[in-house]
């Protein structure tokens, strides 16, 4: 087996399949976090902080944030991120079924299928983590809605190498992007900064995992199936980046729901927080060719382009 191999779309060579899983697999061992126990769950939530950098909210600076008051903007930051990590549940648990079925055909015994499976364990941990934590909140029933359930399920149902690994890059790296800032802010509730830390210091792994293997099989697929996966990434990144917060989130903290579904969606600081989020995977997906074509117009959409 050669220890690398080079792709034309991408400049820097592939390491070897093996011997990144073999890396990732010593790395999990020392660093797998149980959130059960290194989470403090009883502690209590304090009053008079954000759950959300303010800024990152997705009615910040609107006519509307003007007029809310500073404890409505702190339960609306903790009601969006309760939505956030319910849509972490929703991708997390596509992203196991994908991962499984990625696995069933691969040799059980490779150092990949081993990471494979190390992974599906650590997005069950997280899981959990996300869904106690939005209890904890008080948002355990945001979900993506009726439409984007079923989509997700067709996703996971269906999903090719391309798109296993294309969608699990986008919304981990979506994810890592708020959450890096979050563990690092201290002025956040400290439940916050230790749920986004365990989830970061897990991700890199998936990230890396899956990055290397789509660089692996897209140059493999040929035009049509080239075209299939832009198309069906392209829907999965409009519904999942529109449904990233529930408008359900509005009713909770007493504001209208359609006054504030239109004030985010005409929001250009919520605009520039999709960009901000997304700017690194982007940039990755253009370089590799996987945003091209009639569908690039969803990527503008979803408003991360
Ligand atoms: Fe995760
Ligand atoms: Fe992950």
């Amino acid at each position: 087996m050669s220890v690398t191999s080079t792709v034309d779309t991408m400049a820097s060579p592939i390491p070897d399949r093996e011997v990144t899983a073999q890396r990732l697999l010593k790395t999990s061992a020392k660093h797998s976090y149980d959130p059960a126990v290194e989470v403090d769950w009883d502690a209590p939530l304090a009053p008079d902080r954000y759950f959300l950098d303010p800024r990152r909210s997705s009615l910040y600076g609107t006519a509307l944030w003007d007029r809310t008051s500073e404890e409505q903007r702190i339960a609306l930051t903790k009601h969006e991120l309760a939505s956030f990590y319910n849509m972490g549940i929703w991708f997390e648990t596509i992203l196991m079924q994908m991962l499984i079925r990625h696995v069933y055909d691969r040799p059980k015994g490779s150092a990949h299928a081993r990471y494979a499976y190390t992974e599906i364990g650590d997005e069950c941990r997280h899981s959990v983590m996300f869904s106690r934590a939005a209890e904890k909140f008080g948002g355990s029933d945001y979900n993506p809605g009726w439409l984007v359930n079923h989509l997700g399920r067709l996703l996971k149902t269906t999903s090719t190498n391309t798109l296993t690994f294309g969608g699990a890059i986008y919304v981990e790296e979506i994810l890592d992007a708020l959450q890096r800032e979050q563990m690092a802010d201290e002025s956040l509730q400290p439940i916050v900064q230790k749920v986004s830390w365990i989830h970061v210091v897990e991700e890199a792994r998936h990230i890396r995992y899956a990055r290397e293997e789509l660089q692996r099989q897209w140059p493999r697929l040929g035009p049509l199936g080239r075209a299939y996966s832009r198309f069906v990434l392209a829907l999965s990144v409009y519904f999942s980046t529109t449904r990233l917060i529930d408008p359900q989130v509005y009713a909770a903290v007493g504001l209208d729901v359609d006054e504030a579904v239109a004030a985010a969606a005409a929001n250009p600081h919520w605009r520039q927080t999709k960009q901000w989020a997304a700017r690194k995977v982007v940039d990755f997906f253009t370089e590799l060719g996987l945003i091209r074509g009639p569908w690039k117009f969803l990527w503008r959409r979803a408003g991360v382009m």
